[in-house]
């Protein structure tokens, strides 16, 4: 069974929440939860599998607490690792940059060596004109819009862990 830690950033509480329901839906425990704010690069280093999320703020910015530890993301050799992202966003207030922390930090996370899972989300679900998380016509990892779609977060969660499941054990 790989150990599983999800790391995110959250500045009015959607994500914290999203990343609340994902742990309750992987069995991950509180201990294994990290808010990026206070959190040390060396704890990502515990983990075969990273979940990590972040809001898109600004005008398709990070979260602000993960403006400073992306960079440290960075400096962390992650091969061996794999990687999945989620975020939330406002696919309505800034459909140009719907959730484009999930494309940014999925990048990051490859250039450090991991491998990216939970990738390929149909986007056709979602409505929004241009994202950083698309690639390829599909979302690298979990939009979730708490903003006008809050009804859906949960189903579009479970859809999401189903299918990690298969990639990961
Ligand atoms: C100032 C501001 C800028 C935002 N910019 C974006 C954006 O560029 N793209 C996007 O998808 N959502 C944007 N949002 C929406 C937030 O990402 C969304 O409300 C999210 O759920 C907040 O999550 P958090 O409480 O975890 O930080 C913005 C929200 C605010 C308040």
């Amino acid at each position: 069974m790989s150990k599983k830690g999800i790391f995110y950033g959250s500045s009015s509480g959607n994500t914290q929440n999203v990343a609340g329901l994902i742990a309750a839906g992987l069995g991950i425990a509180e201990s294994d939860v990290f808010d990026v704010a206070t959190a040390t690069s060396e704890k990502l280093l515990g983990y075969d599998v990273l979940l990590l999320g972040s809001s898109t703020l600004g005008y398709g910015d990070l979260q602000d607490d993960w403006e400073t530890f992306i960079g440290k993301l960075e400096k962390t050799d992650l091969s061996g690792k794999k990687v999945a992202v989620f975020g939330t966003g406002d696919s309505s207030a800034y459909s140009d940059t719907f959730c484009d922390s999930i494309g940014l930090i999925a990048e990051a996370a490859e250039k450090a060596g991991a491998t990216l899972v939970g990738a390929g989300i149909d986007a056709s679900g979602y409505s929004f004109d241009d994202s950083k998380a698309l690639k390829d016509g599909a979302f690298c990892g979990l939009p979730i819009d708490e903003d006008n779609e809050p009804a859906k977060t949960r189903e579009r969660v479970e859809g999401w862990i189903e299918r990690l499941k298969a990639e990961i054990d």
